[in-house]
């Protein structure tokens, strides 16, 4: 019997701890997205309780009208932008996540992409593979910004956040302001964090690093008129949802020097990218949404999520619900 549609693959100790639970399930091996429709069709057909799903599926109210038979879905992401929560909840039907087990991996990335933006090192390693290096000079082709002692600006204080100012403060003497609802008093008390309106943030941050969650709200928080409220030597980074920015103003502020770069994890019509960032090198950095992309993490995040499922299906709380 199937109890878990795995949408895509995954890794053997998942597969393995749902045969010690006795768990049936449907694996699509094949590690690519199953259309829509097929996604439907066979999770109808399979009659499994459980989908184990990732952030490029779309959990819609059309695929939960299809398979009546469910009552979890196991994201595997801490982002869950990708299902439709609410009409989850009015099916009765539970949908988690996988916070904390990637907490740390995605902030080594955004402090990686500010680095690497700062100090040019995606421009630097191009030229030194290609023998361009001469000599050294005062005035060489890459220099960069300074981190150490900069102010950092953290937009969405929650986990990811607050472990990105964790780098900046401790690692690298960083002043960190951060916008978000609710104060961080750790931050406040240990490394003299400020808690400031995103103007202020804007205005005065040296690097802004974002860890929002897509939601309205947060859709496009980062356009035209913010860019151009940031200094012109400031970088931005994110390792969040592609969306949070508005990359065509983003393209335009960099083109123009409104700002000096970016370090980007996410985009907003993913896989694609705006077309004019490919073409920007200076301070910018690009990544295909790596943040939690450790064999490690991954692995962590993969057995969250079955652990959520198996707890859902053996009629106990899941650990990490969001309805
Ligand atoms: C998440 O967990 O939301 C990440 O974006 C996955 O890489």
């Amino acid at each position: 019997m199937v109890d878990v549609f795995i949408t895509r693959k995954t890794f053997d100790e998942v597969l393995a701890y749902f045969d010690e639970a006795g768990i049936g399930y449907f694996h699509n091996a094949q590690d690519v997205p199953l259309p829509p429709a097929e996604l439907a069709e066979q999770l109808a057909q399979s009659g499994a309780p459980a989908l184990m799903s990732v952030l490029t599926d779309t959990v819609d109210a059309t695929l939960l009208d299809a398979a009546p038979q469910l009552q979890v879905v196991a994201n595997v992401a801490v982002g869950y932008n990708n299902v439709d929560v609410q009409a989850a909840t009015e099916r009765g039907i539970v949908v988690t996540n996988t916070p904390d087990v990637l907490t740390e991996t995605t902030a080594d990335l955004a402090f990686a992409l500010l680095m690497a933006a700062a100090r040019r090192l995606s421009e630097a390693d191009p030229y030194m593979r290609a023998g361009k290096y001469k000599r050294w000079q005062l005035f060489q082709p890459h220099l960069g910004l300074d981190v150490y002692g900069k102010t950092l600006g953290i937009v969405g204080m929650g986990r990811i956040g607050a472990a990105t100012a964790r780098r900046g403060a401790l690692g690298f003497g960083m002043r960190v302001l951060y916008h978000g609802h609710h104060d961080h008093l750790e931050a406040d008390r240990e490394w003299g964090a400020q808690r400031v309106d995103m103007e202020t943030l804007l205005r005065q941050s040296d690097f802004i690093s974002l860890h929002v969650p897509l939601t309205e709200e947060t859709h496009h928080m980062i356009a035209a008129r913010e860019l151009a409220m940031m200094k012109p030597t400031a970088i931005i980074v994110n390792t969040s949802r592609g969306p949070v920015i508005k990359e065509v103003d983003l393209v335009a502020a960099l083109q123009d020097g409104v700002i000096a770069g970016a370090g980007l994890d996410v985009y907003e019509e993913e896989p694609q990218m705006q077309p004019g960032l490919a073409g920007l090198y200076e301070h910018v950095v690009l990544t295909p949404h790596i943040g939690s992309g450790s064999v490690e993490t991954r692995l962590r995040m993969s057995m969250t999520a079955a652990q959520n499922a198996a707890a859902v299906l053996q009629n106990q709380r899941p650990p990490n619900p969001v309805n």
